[in-house]
């Protein structure tokens, strides 16, 4: 939230706030301050590339002036180098700018460019700056943490044309990077065949270091008339070079014009997709106006946006510089890795005549064009040929989701604030007096010693152990917000300790930054500086954060970090940072490294416990970069109660998951507004399928836990609630093959169906790991049916009632208050756990129910993957994986290991060995069986076929359009054995 310090609300303020909050009552919709966020012409570096795209865009002659000078051109062990030359317009002059383009064993291109003056610190800073001369060459110490091994095969080919070098590479030597010296441009192909290009229109821009030149001011004769100065047309537009002013702050920039920009052509592809975190559809818009086309750049600057709008380009509180292009059959991608404010903006236009491409794919190009305030350029590009490669080459670099605790894929209840110790309770125990099932509960900033963290408000807290032992009891957790602004009061420790040890980022003038954030007065903790961050993970130690439990995990808010007085609600960029970085050059990271110092204290503070090796930690975060998805969850900010909300939240979610940020969610009932019983209904139905499933509500809002809805709507909740819960070993079977190959969670119909170019733009259904569910919430008032894209032939059944539909082409599903229209995808086996319970950490023993839905080749696969939910150990081999395949065939169902054995291998199993298959649903099973009675069971190791048994079948008809079923009740298997089940016997009737 952006106000000012609520403890210095003056009685009237009170009367103002309480004013406007009954007027709000009445007023459906609250909208962003546009004015505090800098539109492209209002940020300097963002004019000066739009206006030069367009210079080259309207000039027949324009040519780009960068070259790479051929005899700098070294190529050595997969990596080329050498210098491109800028040569000046004006002056003829040029600018020496080292190039490195790296070919990763994974198939992954890297280009890299600097400039030479300021990385020999050859450059002096004006105002007598103290920050440091270089680009800022370190995105990748915070967001790389992988697949940078070079390429041993990568080489020059001898066949490169004149002009060129040519470099094969990738898997089977399939891709070229074909670098045409003069104007410097990037061809890169796979089989042959153009993907994607860099500065092929030209827009290669490095606004190099240069020393103010102060313009002689035109003497005034005396009885002379100051006349109007007269701009050379020639001349660039120096008015945000030095300093720039917004919203009555103003950027002192000491290094002066630094910005960097790319464009980069998808030849043939029509869809682009990524760059979250923003809302509107999942296939990225064009940005440069027209119909149906924004007018400005997708904008990139963490920050908080309060109150934020539906379908815009405007940024919000996290970054993922990574887009992927998709046509049919074939995805491509880039990776900027760049943590300044960074715009994009998107074209497309019908394709130049490409024969190769005819009759496949689009005949429209995306053209991209990348612009950020400071740094180096540097741009990873993947050639795919599918979302899984491209994705998984990306989640290589930055890093696979941490497997999360059991827990943490629950249902999560929030709300700023509960407001004692004994409310905290009394909402459990309501939770179980209504029998609805939760995991967590949260605690906003209301809970600690006004606005400290790391302490309780002895007045409305004063049992804070007793209140999570209380949570402890039925495996319940706490998530407590710690934020990064510090309160700048006497007698605080943190504060003390923060400004004596230096750890505090600091203002221009070296000296430590004030702002205003919760707390009234505050300093930012400095998580870029190494002691900094082993002090702040140091502050979780039980014996510091005094008061919370081993069931206590963390949520770190205002990350961006959002400072209530600062430009554009956040810090000024010529803050200095640990190291000497100007802020500027690092704001998109900031939140990653809070998230990234809270994650290693837990992992440390968890070492202290009993159980060796410590357990996961849980931490939701706000902000984020490429990379933040390896420390936990985020969630989407402070959307509202509103119908639209609920519906972009699908695109968002699903943006995220192919960014490589799979624990997603949004806050379910909308955080701002009251929403009406309909409404926050459908919300619970679409956020038990968000892979991170949060309720939470402003402070000015009415309680609206599902236990105080009307019957009709707490039943239906209730029911949406035990789907999630019934679904958890599908859900954490899919966040494991998450944290081990980065794919998302929930997945986009492009993604799971690359080649059905009519799924392309669908954003609002999606699939479930890969267990062939497929959900599409209801996000429409008043709605009664929906209308599901199925994108294939196979078969699919309404999970509810198997009633049958068949694609390709769109079905309608009824959809009243009670239903979420989810369907099962032909061909998968998921696993379920069917017995209700209140928390997740209830069911760890409890059995197992296998769905098999047989799809039109009769054939049915799928897994399990489960552990203990909560430690490392599965690390070393204490988890169950197993692949269930039912085969047409042979008539039979096996459970086969996907396992690797460790040190901890057999005593999981042993402790796992009572935990069952109770039951064996066969959605659309053969007429034929219809007499069937039997069963075999045969366990893994049987070897005579006396040792097998028969166990009963009982078979169903569907009516009226709805699959035919079959049902096995405890077959007497295990969920970790090996087993087959033979369904070929005769029937005995
Ligand atoms: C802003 C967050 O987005 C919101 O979820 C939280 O409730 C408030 N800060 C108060 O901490």
């Amino acid at each position: 939230m952006n106000a000012a310090n609520v403890n210095r609300f003056s009685k009237w303020t009170y009367v103002f706030l309480l004013f406007t909050a009954l007027c709000c009552l009445f007023t459906p919709a609250v909208s962003v301050k546009k004015e505090n966020f800098k539109t492209c012409s209002q940020s300097g570096f963002c004019k000066r590339n739009r206006d030069y795209a367009d210079s080259a865009a309207t000039t027949s002659s324009w040519s780009s002036p960068y070259a790479l000078d051929p005899a700098s051109i070294k190529f050595d062990k997969g990596q080329l180098t050498g210098n491109v030359i800028k040569t000046l317009a004006t002056t003829g002059q040029s600018v020496r700018l080292p190039i490195t383009i790296s070919f990763l064993e994974s198939g992954t291109a890297r280009v890299t460019l600097d400039e030479e003056k300021r990385q020999t610190g050859d450059i002096e800073l004006r105002h007598g700056s103290k920050a440091r001369k270089e680009r800022y060459n370190e995105a990748e110490k915070w967001a790389i943490v992988g697949g940078t091994q070079l390429s041993a095969g990568a080489a020059i080919s001898k066949g490169s044309e004149t002009g060129t070098t040519k470099v094969i590479y990738g898997p089977m030597s399939k891709f070229e990077a074909i670098i045409s010296h003069s104007p410097l441009s990037i061809d890169f192909k796979r089989d042959g065949v153009t993907q994607v290009l860099l500065n092929e229109r030209g827009l290669l821009n490095m606004e190099h270091w240069r020393p103010k030149v102060d313009k002689p001011a035109k003497e005034i004769k005396e009885g002379e008339e100051a006349s109007e100065p007269v701009e050379d047309p020639a001349a660039e537009d120096e008015s945000t070079w030095w300093d720039e002013s917004f919203g009555g702050n103003t950027d002192s920039k000491p290094k002066g014009p630094e910005s960097v920009a790319l464009d980069v052509t998808f030849p043939g592809y029509e869809h682009v997709y990524g760059v979250a975190e923003h809302t509107g559809p999942l296939s990225l818009r064009q940005t440069r106006g027209g119909d149906g086309n924004f007018d400005e750049p997708y904008r990139l600057y963490n920050a908080d946006v309060f109150e934020y709008e539906m379908n815009s380009p405007m940024t919000l509180y996290g970054s993922i510089p990574f887009m992927q292009a998709h046509k049919k059959d074939s995805t491509v991608g880039v990776f900027w890795l760049n943590a300044a404010e960074t715009w994009i903006d998107i074209v497309k236009s019908k394709s130049a005549a490409n024969p190769l491409s005819l009759g496949i794919g689009s005949e429209t190009d995306t053209k991209t064009h990348w612009f950020s305030e400071s740094g180096l350029l540097d741009v990873f590009v993947f050639l795919g040929p599918t979302p899984k490669d491209v994705v998984g080459a990306f989640t290589g670099l930055t890093g696979y989701t941490q497997l999360p605790q059991h827990f943490a894929i629950a249902h999560h209840q929030c709300r700023w604030n509960y407001v004692t110790d004994e409310d905290v309770k009394d909402v459990d125990r309501k939770f179980d007096k209504f029998n609805i099932p939760y995991d967590v509960i949260w605690l906003d900033i209301e809970y600690t010693d006004g606005k400290k963290y790391f302490t309780w408000d002895p007045m409305t807290f004063p049992k804070p152990i007793e209140m999570q032992e209380q949570l402890d009891e039925h495996e319940r957790k706490l998530v407590a917000i710690i934020d990064p602004h510090i309160k700048n009061e006497a007698n605080y420790p943190i504060v003390d300790e923060l400004k004596s040890k230096d750890f505090a980022t600091h203002n221009k003038d070296g000296n430590i930054y004030e702002g205003w954030c919760w707390p009234g007065s505050s300093h930012w903790v400095d998580c870029f500086s190494p002691a900094a961050r082993a002090w702040w993970a140091s502050l979780f130690q039980y014996k510091k954060f005094l008061g919370s439990a081993h069931n206590l995990w963390l949520w770190n808010d205002m990350n961006e970090p959002s400072v209530f007085n600062g430009p554009e609600t956040t810090m000024p960029k010529d803050n200095l940072h640990h190291g000497g970085w100007e802020h500027r050059d690092v704001h998109n990271l900031n939140g990653l490294t809070l998230v990234n110092a809270t994650f290693d204290g837990l992992v440390a503070r968890n070492k202290e416990e009993e159980k060796a090796g410590g357990v996961r930690p849980f931490v939701l975060t706000r902000s984020f970069y490429a990379g933040s998805q390896r420390m936990g969850a985020m969630w989407t900010g402070d959307n509202q109660a509103e119908w639209s909300h609920l519906k972009e939240s699908l695109p968002m979610i699903l943006s995220l998951g192919v960014t490589g940020f799979p624990f997603a969610g949004a806050d379910v009932g909308g955080f701002f507004g009251n929403p009406e019983k309909e409404l926050l209904t459908r919300w619970y139905q679409a956020g038990a399928f968000y892979p991170f499933f949060r309720a939470h509500a402003h402070i000015d809002t009415r309680r609206r836990e599902p236990y105080l809805l009307p019957e009709v709507e707490r039943g239906i909740i209730t029911q949406a609630l035990r789907l999630r819960y019934a679904l958890l070993p599908t859900w954490y079977t899919a966040f494991h093959a998450a944290s081990t190959s980065g794919e998302p969670v929930v997945k986009p119909m492009y993604y799971v169906h690359p080649g059905d170019e009519k799924g392309f733009s669908i954003d609002d259904q999606m699939y479930l790991g890969s267990s062939g569910l497929l959900v599409k919430p209801v996000t429409q008032e008043g709605a009664t049916s929906v209308d599901i894209y199925l994108p294939d032939g196979e078969k699919y059944f309404d999970y509810s009632d198997y009633t049958q539909h068949k694609g390709p082409g769109h079905v309608e599903v009824e959809a009243p208050l009670e239903k979420v229209p989810l369907l099962m995808r032909g061909g998968h086996i998921f696993p379920r756990r069917d017995r209700p319970r209140r928390s997740s950490g209830l069911m760890k023993y409890d059995p197992f129910t296998l769905v098999i839905v047989l799809g039109n080749a009769g054939d049915a696969e799928g897994d399990v993957y489960l552990d203990d939910g909560e430690s490392y150990d599965y690390e070393q081999g204490a988890y169950i994986h197993r692949h269930f395949k039912y085969d047409a065939e042979t008539v039979s169902l096996t459970s086969t290991d996907l396992s690797m054995a460790g040190k901890k291998t057999k005593a999981y199993l042993d402790e796992m060995k009572s935990v069952r298959v109770e039951k064996i649903i066969i959605v659309n099973a053969p007429a034929s069986w219809k007499h069937k009675s039997e069963v075999r069971v045969a366990e893994e190791g049987a070897s005579k076929s006396s040792e097998a048994k028969d166990v009963p079948l009982k078979w169903f008809a569907g009516e009226s359009g709805k699959a035919d079923w079959a049902v096995v009740r405890n077959p007497g298997v295990t969920i970790g054995g090996g087993w087959k089940i033979d369904f070929s016997l005769d029937s005995k009737a």
